[in-house]
């Protein structure tokens, strides 16, 4: 039987969604799915509806591990794109990098990609091709792989966090500034999950809900906390944790600026990274919620979920274990270090085609290299990788980060191990995404069991767009 027909799906409201069809939770389909990315419109400021709006029809998908997907991708807007399978372990030819794995995808065009997901888990899509754009106006989503059996949460649900950078009137404004691109990134107006400003679920009473955290914002760096429930971190970036970490119920309540630290915020998401929290539901009636701190020590609640129905009095010891991904063996011994240095470009304002969407500044770089953007490459002048990996071997990946800035440093196709201590006192962990802070050097493993040219970069695309990428070479 569908585990999803036994267990009951979570789905929020349709996100104020004015345009019919932005599903969320849908069930797992069978045989080729389709995804359409084009314009429309949303109320994410109630009574203000946001004009522009670039979505996918789909704001969650949900596939099967290990079993052949189709997506069908048709760009219904009015430039190219392409959709990046973000955290998945695919060929190569199936990761949606412009020029590097195919052609954009042309104006009205459809084009399909084809792959197995080898890890189930929380993941996301997005386009790669004018991203700075293309995501600040909506257009990504997020995909869940389900695991071959199901782990048995009695609840599932999705929150895809992000904010919208609007005016008073709701309509966009100007998604860069140099000034902050060569800082910390410009921030949204308006903080939300699910598209709302704050979101509201149900679970059942006394059961186990997965809730599946994913960061889609392109700037903002999520603290977060539960409130009302005992929660548990059951895996980060789709990968689960060799032990459930809880989280402490709530950050402090004086006010004060919320310190990164086990005992205050004890979740913190930068852009591309998710979480899984299994979280025992409170008796029914009550309600839990998903708290985020900003800066100032003001908080705010992003989703309160609602325990309904009958009390399934499950007990903490009883959380289900999220079965291992299929992740390669390290070799730690013989491994191979590798520097790179996350830092100032040595270029400032030099401008690039920008032919899929570049920024005209280089503010960044990965050891001082130029990273020549998105557009055709020239076979004159191929992109140089900034390190050459030897297909099954096990590389030790040492970031430096001489920024006063928070970077949140994503590789493509490949899986990093981590496991150096940090002040975030996560247990070793698998992650696509390392949130590497201000003036911070971190060691990551990963074993190059995946040919190609993967792109290494920034996730605060501003950051990304004007220098922090490169690509590392598996041969
Ligand atoms: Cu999520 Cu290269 O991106
Ligand atoms: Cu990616
Ligand atoms: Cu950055």
């Amino acid at each position: 039987m569908n585990p999803l027909t036994r267990r009951r799906l979570l789905q929020s409201a349709a996100a104020g969604m004015a345009l019919g069809g932005l599903g969320l939770g849908r069930a797992v389909a069978g045989g080729p799915q389709t995804l359409r990315l084009g314009v429309a419109q949303a109320e994410i400021m109630p009574g203000l509806p946001t004009e522009n709006i670039w979505a996918f029809d789909q704001r969650v998908l949900r596939l099967r591990q290990g079993e052949a997907a189709q997506i069908k991708v048709t760009n219904a807007l009015e430039e190219v794109t392409t959709v990046h399978w973000h955290g998945l372990r695919i060929p190569h030819a199936q990761d949606g990098v412009p020029y590097l794995s195919q052609f954009p995808i042309g104006v009205g065009e459809t084009y399909t990609y084809n792959f197995t997901p080898p890890d189930a888990g929380t993941h996301w899509f997005h386009p790669h091709c004018n991203t700075l754009e293309q995501l600040a106006r909506g257009a990504a989503g997020v995909l869940v792989v389900e695991e071959a059996e199901d782990p048995g949460f009695d609840a599932d649900a999705v929150i895809e966090l992000r904010d919208f950078r609007l005016g008073s009137d709701g309509q966009f404004l100007e998604f860069t500034r140099a000034r902050n691109a060569a800082r910390g990134g410009t921030l949204g107006t308006i903080i939300t999950a699910n598209w709302q400003s704050e979101t509201r679920l149900q679970a059942p009473a006394g059961g186990f809900l997965r809730l599946r955290l994913a960061v889609t914002d392109i700037t903002r760096v999520f603290r977060l906390a539960v409130a009302g429930a005992e929660a548990k971190v059951v895996a980060l970036d789709g990968q689960p944790v060799d032990s459930p970490m809880g989280i402490s119920p709530l950050p402090r309540a004086d006010g004060s600026e919320p310190e990164v630290g086990p005992n205050t915020w004890p979740l913190v998401l930068g852009p591309g990274m998710r979480a899984d929290l299994g979280i025992l539901m409170p008796g029914p009636g009550a309600e839990v919620q998903l708290r985020a701190g900003l800066p100032g020590g003001r908080e705010i609640v992003l989703a309160r979920i609602a325990a309904t129905g009958p009390d399934l009095q499950r007990k903490m010891f009883q959380m289900p274990v999220l079965p291992k991904n299929p992740l390669p063996e390290l070799d730690l011994d013989k491994a191979e270090t590798l520097d790179f240095t996350i830092g100032w470009s040595p270029e400032g304002d030099a401008g690039t085609s920008g032919i899929c969407g570049d920024a005209p500044y280089r503010f960044w770089s990965i050891d001082r290299k130029l990273w020549p953007g998105e557009g055709p490459p020239d076979p004159a002048d191929p992109i140089a990788p900034l390190a050459t990996l030897e297909r099954g071997k096990t590389y030790r990946l040492r970031l430096k980060n001489e920024t006063q800035n928070d970077h949140p440093i994503h590789l493509h196709g490949l899986a990093m191990r981590v496991s150096s201590p940090d002040r975030r006192a996560l247990p070793p962990h698998w992650a696509d995404t390392l949130l590497l802070r201000a003036h911070e050097e971190r060691e990551v493993a990963v074993v190059a069991d995946n040919p190609g040219d993967w792109v290494f970069h920034c996730h605060v695309i501003e950051h990304q767009k004007t220098g922090l990428a490169g690509l590392i070479r598996v041969t």
